[in-house]
């Protein structure tokens, strides 16, 4: 098992439910629209949180000061992302407004994503090793099944985040 593959299948499925839920723009029946963003919510933030726990304190360890500016990237644009939710969960479900926060969160993902997949799951796979690769995996699934109801509201300082990280 690679992690770099769990996160690229993981955000396919964050991309698929998105669409859905546009699917359903315009439906009458809004709580229908608002368990599944409730639901896609609570997936965006264990996703982060679980890459934050396990996925980016080993990029550092194996790229050090190399990866130190596209972590912060990353670290950002999870606070964006979470922003955008937070938003949302302060509109009515179907509302311009709840539909406007729904879609920020949704660019600041998609931005997020391919940034990502790019640099830093593709750093991680050249420099990381197939063991580690291996073992990151399974603790990045560990944590999500752990925190499966959701994770509380986190804000991390992405400079203070990569210095905590970083290798000494
Ligand atoms: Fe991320
Ligand atoms: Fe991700």
């Amino acid at each position: 098992m690679d992690v770099t593959d769990v996160i690229l299948d993981q955000h396919a499925e964050q991309r698929r439910l998105f669409l859905a839920l546009h699917e359903l723009r315009g439906d009458s029946d809004t709580a229908r629209v608002a368990t599944l963003w409730g639901d896609l919510a609570r997936v965006l933030e264990v996703h982060a949180a679980a890459e934050e726990e396990h996925f980016y304190p080993m990029l550092l360890e194996v790229r050090g000061e190399e990866a130190a500016d596209e972590t912060e990237d990353a670290i950002k644009d999870h606070g964006e992302i979470r922003d955008a939710i937070a938003e949302s969960r302060r509109h009515e479900p179907g509302t311009t407004a709840w539909w406007d926060a729904v879609v920020a969160a949704e660019k600041a993902n998609s931005d997020h994503m391919a940034e990502e997949e790019r640099d830093d799951l593709a750093d991680f796979r050249r420099y990381a090793d197939l063991d580690l690769r291996h073992e990151t995996a399974v603790a990045l699934l560990s944590y999500e099944a752990e925190n499966h109801d959701g994770v509380g509201p986190r804000d991390l300082d992405p400079e203070e985040y990569v210095e905590e990280h970083l290798p000494a």
